[in-house]
């Protein structure tokens, strides 16, 4: 997500910047800008693109001062531009703001103050900041940034500075990360610490709603009622490589422990008032629906395994016959592709070969294109008719983790609007779905608090070259992915099973030791499941179970069993998945395979 870096202090502020922002790549970025007070007037710089073409221009035309913002920007709201980077402006460019987060209430107040008479230039939300501070700067910055906030709905940490005061820098936080680094004679906010670690190791970490006031050399944070709080300084011992990290060993451990906040963007950002789905970028009617005879769903790797939970959530909840094919294979599948086909692409890159040739192919036939996607403005976006965008943030390791989860998220809450505009669900289930949705970052947390039984569980796996995953119904979709991933990190090979088909032939592998993971999370088919675990245990395997907290009784027939908390069965793929990421990963370091760059695998899969 975006990077914010602000500087007051004696250094040339541009090269600070310029620095800092670059110690915040690993968060995935489009466009880079910055803004400096040059004590005659703010002067902005703001490119689309790599920081290099940023810092290219600042060595061609430099720009001389000692306060400043920049910015890295990661686009949500408009695509990558020059005039929609950061720092964004009020109209006589005398104040700068720059924002990493997103303002949930931006259409209403652009709204409310372009009928004030206030003109926009881009399409981001964070325009609206510009002009809120303007509206209510009246000569002190901390209050206009006060009464702005007060307006604000959604997450923000923001930056302003003011062509009035060359020694002033104001911030603010709210679910959004943000922190201060305390140097001599010099501060800086930043919203990760990479940014600021070679010029301090001092910090303040900001809690939500701290304001941080910075004149001169004297840094004062305030609460929201305008009461200074005592700041404890933190003294940060990780190096760069680390630091960007988060603290975590590898970006996928990181990015398994981002879920909850993943799902949850997700989710948020179409919940209107917090209860009903609204598909903003998704210009399907309800008349459209109607038209709609079957749905494809093409993708690979783990974005088909995630498609195939569309599939069952797209058939259950909307009744409309979906196919879910793998990208490389559906064009010569001899696809039934007519104007009554909704083809959707699931792709976390929007950049993968085969189903980019996918999406063309389908568009030529004449379908309706709408594609689940991670990357604002990626191929697969600009081709699709309706983006639906997943708001995972960047992934960085090659394993994908929150791309999946987010991208089953995404399912359940188109299956469910489409199952509404078709009638075909009742408002009851709707409601209560969405409910249940909305508890799950909750309930992935407390998976996610089991990390160290399940380090301890993954120990079994040791030494071992095959395992089987198994699971019928939904729980063999996830199976699939877990198998998936165990592959790809670290090397075992694992094949995912129907539990029932096993005995038709390849229970004939099973032998003393050999590792099954078994999921058994569904009501009606936990029975046959148990059968299926004592089938394989009979026959030596070591089973790891994993089911729901009140399933006490699979401790008898299992070796090990992790548990997730009570959900409703539709929902558990979400928090199934988690603990298999979690036996991938550590399974991975101790085979001591490199976890973040698997071997002879890309991030981005850009040929077919
Ligand atoms: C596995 C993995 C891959 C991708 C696949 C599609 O962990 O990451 O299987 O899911 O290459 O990539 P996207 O989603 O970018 O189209």
């Amino acid at each position: 997500m975006c990077g914010i870096v602000g500087y007051l202090g004696h250094k040339k502020a541009t090269e600070v910047l310029v620095e800092g922002l670059s110690k915040l790549e690993y968060r995935g970025y489009d466009s880079a800008g910055v803004a400096i007070n040059t004590k005659e007037n703010l002067e902005i710089r703001k490119f689309k693109g790599r920081l290099s073409v940023l810092s290219d221009d600042l060595e061609k035309n430099p720009i001389n001062g000692g306060l400043g913002i920049g910015h890295t920007r990661w686009a949500t709201h408009g695509e990558p531009s020059d005039v929609n980077s950061h720092p964004h402006f009020n109209k006589d460019k005398s104040i700068a703001v720059v924002h990493n987060g997103i303002i949930e209430n931006y259409l209403e107040l652009k709204e409310e103050l372009q009928n004030e008479g206030y003109e926009f230039l881009s399409q981001t939300d964070t325009e609206v900041v510009a002009h809120l501070v303007d509206k209510y700067y009246k000569g002190n910055l901390l209050d206009a940034v006060y009464k702005a906030t007060e307006k604000l709905r959604g997450a923000y940490a923001l930056g302003v500075i003011c062509k009035d005061n060359d020694k002033e820098l104001v911030a603010v936080r709210k679910d959004s990360p943000l922190i201060v680094g305390l140097g001599e004679n010099e501060n800086f906010i930043a919203s990760d610490i990479p940014a600021i670690l070679k010029y301090t190791k001092k910090v303040y970490f900001l809690e939500n709603n701290e304001f941080v006031h910075i004149v001169d050399n004297n840094v004062t944070v305030f609460d929201m009622n305008k009461n200074i709080v005592n700041k404890a300084i933190n003294e940060i011992t990780w190096d760069v490589e680390s630091a960007s990290k988060g603290g975590y060993e590898h970006f996928m451990l990181k990015e398994i422990y981002e879920q909850p906040n993943a799902v949850k963007e997700t989710l948020i950002r179409r919940l209107d008032n917090n209860k009903c789905i609204k598909l903003d970028d998704i210009k399907l009617t309800k008349e459209d629906l109607e038209k709609i005879n079957k749905v494809y769903i093409i993708a690979c790797g783990t974005a088909y395994h995630a498609g195939l939970i569309g599939k069952y959530a797209i058939e259950k909840f909307a009744n409309i016959p979906v196919i879910c094919d793998i990208a490389s294979e559906f064009r010569y599948n001899n696809p039934f592709i007519d104007n009554n086909t909704l083809v959707i692409l699931v792709s976390q890159s929007g950049e993968t070969a085969d189903t980019l040739a996918s999406l063309r192919y389908a568009k030529e036939n004449g379908a309706r294109i709408m594609s689940i996607t991670n990357v604002v403005g990626s191929s697969i976006a600009r081709e699709s008719d309706d983006v639906f965008y997943t708001w995972a943030g960047p992934e960085i390791s090659v394993a994908s983790t929150k791309a999946y989860t987010t991208q089953v998220v995404s399912f359940y809450m188109i299956a469910l609007d489409f199952g509404m505009k078709k009638e075909i669900i009742t408002k009851e289930f709707y409601d209560k779905t969405i409910e249940n949705l909305k508890s799950i970052d909750k309930k992935i947390e407390k998976v996610l608090s089991q990390e160290d039984y399940i380090k301890e569980v993954t120990k079994t796996l040791n030494k071992k070259d095959n395992a089987f995953y198994l699971g019928r119904g939904l729980d063999y979709l996830v199976a699939m992915e877990g198998a998936l991933k165990i592959k790809e990190i670290s090397y075992i090979h694992a094949e995912a099973f129907a539990a029932g088909e096993l005995k038709h032939g390849t229970i004939a592998l099973i032998e003393k030791g050999t590792p099954v993971i078994a999921i058994l999370t569904q009501e009606n088919l936990l029975e046959k499941m148990i059968s299926n675990i004592e089938e394989v245990r009979a026959r030596g395997a070591y089973v790891i179970a994993i089911t729901k907290e009140n399933h006490k009784e699979v401790e008898k027939s299992a070796d090990k069993v992790i548990y997730i908390p009570d959900i409703c069965d539709n929902l558990s793929t979400v928090l199934t998945v988690i603990p298999l990421q979690l036996l991938a990963y550590y399974a991975a370091i101790q085979r001591g395979c490199d976890v973040d760059k698997p071997r002879n695998l890309a991030k981005s899969v850009t040929v077919e």
